[in-house]
C-alpha cells in the first residue's frame, strides 16, 4: 500500500506512470479504431471482398457485388481498357437476380404479398427473369409461374423446372394481343386472385394485380404480377445496385458504358447513377436486328426495318440474341430519357464471331446479349480511340444459350455464318 505524503520521487514515478498508461490505453484505442475503420471501409469499397469473405444467409446474399473484369484482348486489340460486369456470377446466372430479389421485396414491403402462404408470382419473360424469379421465390416462400415464348433455347425452360416454376410456353404474338407472354402473366395473376377470392379472400389491389389484399390474413395466396417491363423496382435494382458497384470499381473513371435493352431496367438504372457523377460519360445502347430502339435512340423513331412485311423471321425481336431488342417504350427504357448518347446496331453474323473469339482468346465463355455488348465496345473504342476505359455487362454465360447461338447446326439452318479473318476484323 502506497502511503500518502511520501518522498517527491514516488510521487513523479507515480505521475509517470499515469501519464504513461492513459498514452499506452489511448494508442491502444486509437490503433484498433484505425483497423476497425480500415477494415469495415474496405468491405463497404471493395465489392469483391464482400464476395470472398461474408457468410450469407442465404442463396440470397450471394446476389450482386459481382466483380469487374478486364477484357485482355478486346483491350489490347483497341487501346481502350475494356471492363466487363461479372453478372454471370449472380447465383441464377444473371443481372436479373437483382432486378427478381427487389421486384419481391417491395411487393412485400407494401403488403401484396407475404411469404409461405401460398402466394404465387407471375411473370412473363423470355427466360432469364423467369429463372431469377423462380429462384427467389423458392428461397423465400414463394410459388413461380412463367410464361414463355416457346421459341427459346431448350435449357432455360428446363431450369425453369426444375427449379419448381409452373412454366407455360405460348406463341411468340405481338404485345398488342391477349396472349401475348407478358399481357397473359398479367391476367393469369388476375384469374389466380380471383380463384382466391371466390374461395374466401377479398380483393382491393390495384388492377394490375390477383388478390393483393394487405390484411396479412387476407394476402394469404395472392398472386403478384411482377411486371419487370413496367415495374419500376427493376430499374431501380441497377440504379442502386449495379450503377453504385460500378462507380465504386472505377472511382468513377469511366468514359463509356455499353449496353442493350431488354426492359430498359439495366441501362435506364446504371446510367441514370452514374451519368451525373461522371459528366463527360457517354452513354451507347448497343441493338440486334428487329429491334426498333436503334432507330428511337438515332432518329427518334420506333422502326426496325424487319418490320416490313414478309421480312419478319421471327416475331417478337428477329434475331439469334436473347434478352435485348425491344419493339415498344416500357416504362424502364423511359427512365433512360435524355441520358443515352448513341445507339450501335449489331449483327448476328458480328455476335456470334464475337462469342468464339472471346473462347480462344480468353477462355471467356459468354451469352448472345454479352456477345453483342463486347461488339459494341470494340465499335466504341475505334472511335473514342485509345486511352480510354469502356465498361459493360456480361450477363450470362454461353451455357444457357447452347442450343441455339453456341449450336453451328441451329446457325447453319437459319444461315447465321460466323466471319472469317484475323483479329476482330469481323467487326465493321
Ligand atoms: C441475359 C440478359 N441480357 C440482357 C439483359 C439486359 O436487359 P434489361 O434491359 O432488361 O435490363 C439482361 C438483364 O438483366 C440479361 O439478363
Amino acid at each position: 500500500m502506497m502511503k500518502t505524503g511520501g518522498k517527491p520521487w514516488q510521487t513523479t514515478s507515480l505521475l509517470i506512470g499515469l501519464i504513461l498508461g492513459v498514452i499506452v490505453t489511448v494508442s491502444t484505442n486509437s490503433i484498433i479504431n484505425w483497423i476497425k475503420s480500415k477494415y469495415v471501409d474496405n468491405k463497404k469499397k471493395d465489392p469483391s471482398f464482400v464476395r470472398s469473405i461474408e457468410i450469407t444467409d442465404s442463396i440470397m446474399g450471394l446476389i450482386g457485388n459481382t466483380p469487374l473484369m478486364r477484357i485482355k484482348s478486346l483491350s489490347e486489340a483497341t487501346g481502350c481498357e475494356i471492363l466487363g460486369k461479372a453478372e454471370f456470377l449472380n447465383p441464377g446466372g444473371s443481372p436479373k437476380d437483382r432486378v427478381a430479389l427487389n421486384i419481391i421485396n417491395k411487393a412485400e414491403e407494401k403488403g401484396l404479398i407475404k411469404p409461405n402462404t401460398g402466394c404465387t408470382i407471375f411473370e412473363g419473360t423470355t427466360g432469364s427473369t423467369g429463372i431469377s424469379i423462380a429462384m427467389v421465390s423458392r428461397a423465400k416462400g414463394y410459388n413461380a409461374w412463367i410464361v414463355v415464348p416457346d421459341d427459346q433455347a431448350e435449357e432455360k425452360y428446363q431450369l425453369l423446372e426444375k427449379l419448381g416454376a409452373t412454366v407455360e410456353k405460348v406463341r411468340p404474338v405481338g404485345i398488342v394481343d391477349k396472349r401475348q407472354y407478358v399481357n397473359l402473366a398479367q391476367s393469369r395473376a388476375q384469374e389466380f386472385g380471383k380463384i382466391k377470392k371466390e374461395k374466401s379472400f377479398e380483393n382491393n389491389g390495384d388492377d394490375k394485380q390477383g388478390d393483393n389484399d394487405n390484411d396479412d390474413d387476407n394476402n394469404k395466396g395472392s398472386g403478384y404480377f411482377a411486371d419487370q417491363f413496367e415495374n419500376l423496382a427493376n430499374f431501380e435494382a441497377h440504379y442502386k445496385g449495379t450503377g453504385p458497384e460500378i462507380f465504386k470499381q472505377t472511382n468513377g473513371k469511366i468514359d463509356a458504358f455499353i449496353a442493350g435493352a431488354g426492359t430498359g431496367g439495366t441501362i435506364s438504372g446504371i446510367s441514370r447513377y452514374l451519368k451525373p457523377l461522371i459528366p463527360n460519360l457517354k452513354i451507347y445502347l448497343v441493338d440486334p436486328p428487329g429491334s426498333g430502339l436503334y432507330n428511337k435512340v438515332k432518329y427518334n423513331i420506333m422502326y426496325s426495318s424487319s418490320e416490313k412485311e414478309g421480312k419478319r423471321r421471327r416475331h417478337q425481336v428477329d434475331t439469334i440474341v436473347e434478352g435485348v431488342g425491344l419493339n415498344r417504350i416500357t416504362e424502364n427504357f423511359n427512365m433512360s430519357q435524355g441520358l443515352i448518347d448513341d445507339a450501335i446496331n449489331v449483327t448476328d453474323e458480328e455476335a456470334v464471331t464475337m462469342a468464339r473469339y472471346l473462347v480462344r482468346e480468353e477462355g471467356l465463355f459468354l451469352g448472345s446479349s454479352s456477345a453483342i455488348n463486347c461488339v459494341g465496345c470494340v465499335r466504341i473504342a475505334r472511335k473514342l480511340g485509345p486511352g480510354h476505359r469502356i465498361v459493360t455487362m456480361l450477363n450470362d454465360s454461353g451455357q444457357r444459350h447452347l442450343t441455339k447461338f453456341w449450336n453451328d447446326e441451329y446457325l447453319k439452318q437459319h444461315n447465321i455464318i460466323p466471319k472469317e479473318g484475323e483479329g476482330l476484323s469481323f467487326i465493321e
